[in-house]
């Protein structure tokens, strides 16, 4: 007979930043039935966070997939705020803050310390940095784990689930009867930078950029390109542009970092975007221009 995992269904979820990944990853928790604690780092970060939040559910309701009064419960489950010691009863605590290694280690101090319940998970929500690096900034590296959402969360199935060596299988079990439990389809990583998903997507889209630095077509016919050519729904520079050229960025060098593989290694043109606050759809201004 199999063990079932200590800990019990997880019921109380927190969410650490609101920005694209965070504000899905709380939409989802909550639509699930779970109460949901989002905490940010500033009162005008809240207020952005709810405001995305908010304009996801709307559109859901605009397209018949959610009726106003689910709307309105979704949105009583989920509490917004500053301070991290909200985080105290929660089960488990997703981290989604910027692709940055010092603000994630920073975070799970923070996280470990808040969290009072023994067997809760901490998970990030991390594209591409090791777990186990994250893992040791805590003092329970058994009950950390990579909980990899796709973006725009609410729409893409899929979530990737990355052990370190020291995660422990309880903790796993949990992490993917919970996942399922929101409908997501679950997929196993190795800890190595990148983990499965984009280990293999921001190369393509790093040799977009590189394509479009070296003059061999336009941004709309590289992007044409694939989606005509190959059916994928966007081309590789507006789908830069949706996960933010930033994280595109920071991405390029945690994987460049580990394998210190030339593919992996930013183009110049990433660079000079980012540095120019161009950071694709949610600055406005990427490959292409935003409303
Ligand atoms: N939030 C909530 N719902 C959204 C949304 C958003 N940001 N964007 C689109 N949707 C919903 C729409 O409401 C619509 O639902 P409906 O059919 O029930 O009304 C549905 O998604 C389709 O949207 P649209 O008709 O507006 O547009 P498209 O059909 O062009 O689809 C897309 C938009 C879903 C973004 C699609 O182009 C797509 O899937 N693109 C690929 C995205 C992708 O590859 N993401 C992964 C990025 S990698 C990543 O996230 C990892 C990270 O670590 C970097």
């Amino acid at each position: 007979m199999t063990r079932a995992p200590a800990g019990g269904a997880i019921e109380r979820v927190g969410v650490l930043g609101c920005g694209l990944m965070g504000a899905g990853i709380a939409e989802v928790c909550a639509r699930s039935g779970a109460g949901v604690v989002v905490v940010e780092a500033s009162d005008g970060a809240v207020a952005t966070g709810r405001k995305r939040l908010t304009a996801s559910l709307e559109r859901a309701v605009a397209s018949g997939r959610l009726d106003s009064a689910a709307r309105d419960e979704v949105l009583a489950r989920i509490s917004f705020g500053t301070g991290i010691e909200a985080f105290a009863d929660r089960q488990l605590v997703i981290e989604a803050v910027p692709e940055v290694l010092e603000l994630k280690l920073d975070a799970f101090r923070r996280i470990d310390a808040a969290v009072a319940d023994p067997e809760a998970i901490l998970a990030s929500n991390t594209s591409s940095i090791p777990i186990g690096r994250i893992a040791a900034a805590t003092g329970r590296p058994g009950q950390v784990l990579g909980v990899h959402f796709f973006n725009p969360v609410p729409v893409l199935p899929l979530v990737e689930l990355v052990s370190s060596l020291q995660t422990s299988p309880d903790t796993l079990a949990r992490a993917r009867s919970f996942a399922e439990g929101l409908g997501k389809q679950v997929i196993l990583a190795q800890d190595r930078a990148g983990f499965v998903v984009n280990a293999l997507l921001v190369p393509y889209l790093l040799s977009a950029i590189r394509m479009l630095e070296a003059g061999h077509a336009s941004a709309e016919d590289i992007d044409t390109g694939m989606v005509a050519g190959c059916a994928h729904p966007m081309g590789p520079l507006r789908l830069a542009d949706l996960v933010g050229l930033d994280t595109t960025l920071h991405v390029a060098n945690s994987l460049y970092g580990e394998f210190k593989e030339p593919h992996y290694a930013p183009p110049a043109l990433l660079m000079r975007m980012v540095d120019a606050g161009r950071l694709g759809r949610k600055s406005g201004a990427g490959f292409y221009t935003y409303d």
